[in-house]
């Protein structure tokens, strides 16, 4: 058994989970692994290849899957696809649109737990995405549950994307698109027994990544 510290970030949709995590990781010293840009990753090999996403079935994401890797990055992890970078092409709308239902393959599930347990491996880290401290990481020593309202999130998320204060229309329409992917993720999001709750809502992000590396801190030194 190692001693390393694990520290899980999960949460619905949008919480701020892997800018926090990221963030968090950095303050420590840790590295970080972000799932999600897995599922991301696997979901755009897979729309690479031949077939629209009707046709698309858990051996053909497999194989997509297998050009995908993690390359460390300023303490970080980006995937690549036969050894090339990929960046803000793993949010485009297609895979944004098919990520839940590829992540509900119950085989895409299975190797992208191998993929995040073997970039974690033998480092202290902070993994962030569904079900990090309940299936990938149980024994995890700091469990957290981000969550935010609906409606901040889809604002934060609009202000990020767009660089702007965004209008009431807008953050109505995001805040229904983020309800419909919590829905689809449902099954997968799950919140552990152990974690603590932090809700975000009312937090700026230094106040939640300072909440989150005090806790880490303070559990790392009882160890
Ligand atoms: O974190 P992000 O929103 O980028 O994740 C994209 C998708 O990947 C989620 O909507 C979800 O379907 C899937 N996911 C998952 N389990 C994780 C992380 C992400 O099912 N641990």
């Amino acid at each position: 058994m190692s001693s390393r510290h694990v520290l899980t970030i999960d949460g619905p949709a949008a919480s701020g989970k892997s800018s926090t995590a990221q963030w968090v990781a950095r303050t420590l010293g840790w590295r970080h692994v972000d799932s999600g840009s897995v599922y991301r990753a696997a979901t755009f090999a897979r729309q690479q290849s031949p077939g629209t996403p009707a046709t698309w079935t858990e051996p053909s994401v497999l194989s997509a899957a297998a050009g995908i890797g993690l390359t460390p990055v300023d303490g970080s992890f980006v995937p690549t696809l036969a050894g090339t970078p990929l960046g803000d092409e793993i949010r485009n709308l297609v895979v944004t649109a098919e990520v839940s239902r590829v992540a509900q393959m119950s085989g895409v599930r299975q190797w992208v737990n191998r993929v995040v347990q073997q970039a974690a491996e033998g480092h202290d880290v902070v993994v962030d995405g569904r079900d990090m401290g309940t299936v990938v990481f149980p024994d995890a020593s700091l469990k957290i549950w981000l969550v935010a309202d609906p409606w901040e999130r889809a604002r934060r998320r609009l202000q990020q994307r767009l660089g702007r204060g965004p209008s009431d229309e807008e953050i109505a329409a995001e805040t229904d698109e983020l309800v419909q992917r919590d829905a689809k993720d449902a099954t997968q999001t799950v919140q552990a027994r152990d974690a603590v709750l932090i809700d975000t809502t009312y937090l700026t992000q230094p106040e939640q990544v300072e909440r989150i590396a005090a806790l880490a801190r303070s559990v790392a030194s009882k160890r």
